[in-house]
């Protein structure tokens, strides 16, 4: 029996976000170079993905590099660059087939010009498909994602395009690059750490987080649909009582 019987269809979280954290770990416990892990997460990648469209969850944002992580050894960067293009190239056909729709949060113009290639191209190709929105976070920091914000408020402030009183959550909303997306339900972090790593801070305010012990190249859907479930048992109270949402 598949854990998927448990969860209940009409109480998804809306949107799922996920930290893919244990990559070397998982490799070097095996005796092998980080890459190999990096090679295998994206086996999880694709298992993730296609549970998530069949389940109906209607938005999978991933967190798959950070703007910290430009500060690893050169090689392994270069690596994941590499990674990332051929995985484009090749879950093309995955995307397509299950009607998912790709779209991209981060400092995409850090990215080299042929990662920023690829994924413009991808996200051309896809973005009439209506099933699931998958987003990569890439070169992603929330803290930059701020900063890119209030710059662009402030801009518009400066040129009278807003007046200062007009600016609320919406507004901020409209100036992240998760602009198009609602806030995250459930937030995901496999590999036992449990930490947040400058990723969807503003985002998360009310999200219920999950931590497994689980190395992301060994996160199945399983793992998926028990994190589901956990998050089905809890309730969300955004500030109320308990008796006030009953
Ligand atoms: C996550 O795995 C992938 C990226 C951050 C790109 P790690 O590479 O962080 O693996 P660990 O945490 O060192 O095991
Ligand atoms: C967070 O993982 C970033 C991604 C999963 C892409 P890290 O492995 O970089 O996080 P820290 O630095 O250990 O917190
Ligand atoms: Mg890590």
């Amino acid at each position: 029996m598949s854990l998927k019987d448990n969860i209940n269809i009409k109480q998804l979280p809306e949107h799922i976000a996920i930290i893919m954290d244990g990559n070397g770990r998982w490799a070097k416990q095996k005796g092998k170079l980080r890459v190999f892990g990096h090679e295998n997460g994206t086996r999880a990648v694709r298992r993730t993905v296609e549970g998530c469209a069949e389940l109906g969850v209607k938005n999978l944002t991933l967190y798959a590099f950070s703007t910290e992580n430009w500060n690893r050894p050169k090689l392994e960067v270069q690596t994941l660059m590499k990674l990332l293009i051929s995985s484009l190239k090749k879950e093309i056909k995955t995307l397509q087939k299950n009607n998912i729709k790709l779209n991209a949060i981060g400092d995409l113009k850090a990215l080299p010009t042929k990662v920023h290639k690829e994924l413009a191209d991808v996200i051309d190709l896809t973005k009439d498909n209506n099933r699931m929105t998958l987003t990569l976070a890439l070169s992603y920091g929330s803290r930059d994602e701020l900063i890119n914000a209030v710059t662009q408020i402030s801009i518009k402030v400066k040129n009278n395009i807003i007046s200062p009183e007009k600016i609320d959550e919406s507004l901020i909303n409209q100036h992240l690059y998760t602009r198009n997306l609602p806030d995250v339900d459930l937030l995901i972090r496999t590999s036992g750490e449990q930490r947040i790593s400058n990723f969807l801070l503003w985002q998360i305010a009310y999200a219920e987080l999950y931590f497994t012990n689980v190395f992301w190249p060994d996160f199945t859907n399983e793992h998926l649909y028990e994190a589901i479930i956990n998050y089905q048992k809890r309730e969300r109270r955004f500030g109320k009582t308990s008796e006030q949402l009953s």
